[in-house]
C-alpha cells in the first residue's frame, strides 16, 4: 500500500515537471554545454565557487589565497587543500582551530560553513583546488551530501 502511493506519487511529480518543462519555452542549449553534467561540468563549478570565495573565504585566506601570516592559513598547494576530500569538506563544515598548516602555526579561528549548501560547498572547494596554482580534481555536490550524512559535529 505504501509503495503504490510513493510509486503515485513519483509519478504524479514526474507528469507534473513535465507538463511545467513543456510550457516554459527555453531556448536550445548552446552546444558548447553538450555533455557537461547536471550541474554543468567543472568549469561551471569554479566560476560559481569564485562567487561563493569572495563572499565566504576572502576576508580570511584574501583574493590570492595567500592568507594572512601568523592568522589565517594560506590554501596554496597545502596538503588540505590538494588532500583527501574527506578532511577538507569537514574543514569548511565545522571549521578549524589551533591546527599546524604547512609547519606553521596559525592564530585565526575558522568558524563553521555547515549552513552553506552542498552544491556551494563542492563549488567553493573545486574553486580553490583550481585556482592559486592549485590542481586538484573537482569536488561534487553528491560528495557533499554523503560527507555531510556522516559528519558528526564536534
Ligand atoms: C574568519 C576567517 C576565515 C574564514 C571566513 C574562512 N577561513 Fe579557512 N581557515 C581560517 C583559519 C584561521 C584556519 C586555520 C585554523 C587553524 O589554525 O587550525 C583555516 C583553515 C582552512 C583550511 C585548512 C588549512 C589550509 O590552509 O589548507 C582550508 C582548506 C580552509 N580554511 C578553507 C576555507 C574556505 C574554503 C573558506 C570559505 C568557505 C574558509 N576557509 C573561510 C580562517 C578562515
Amino acid at each position: 500500500m505504501k509503495k503504490r502511493n510513493l510509486v503515485f506519487t513519483v509519478a504524479s511529480s514526474l507528469l507534473l515537471a513535465t507538463v511545467l518543462m513543456s510550457q516554459t519555452k527555453k531556448p536550445a542549449a548552446p552546444a558548447k554545454t553538450a555533455g557537461a553534467t547536471a550541474s554543468g561540468g567543472a568549469s561551471a563549478s569554479i566560476t560559481r565557487g569564485k562567487q561563493v570565495y569572495l563572499e565566504q573565504c576572502l576576508a580570511c585566506h584574501q583574493v590570492d589565497g595567500a592568507g594572512v601570516q601568523g592568522m589565517n592559513p594560506p590554501l596554496v598547494k597545502t596538503k588540505f587543500v590538494l588532500g583527501d576530500k574527506n578532511t577538507l569538506v569537514k574543514i569548511v563544515l565545522n571549521g578549524m582551530q589551533g591546527v599546524e598548516v604547512e609547519g606553521e602555526e596559525y592564530h585565526g579561528v575558522m568558524a563553521p560553513h555547515s549552513d552553506l549548501t552542498d552544491a556551494q560547498i563542492a563549488d567553493v572547494l573545486t574553486y580553490v583546488r583550481n585556482s592559486f596554482g592549485n590542481k586538484a580534481k573537482a569536488v561534487t555536490a553528491a560528495e557533499v551530501k554523503a560527507i555531510r550524512a556522516k559528519n558528526k559535529p564536534a
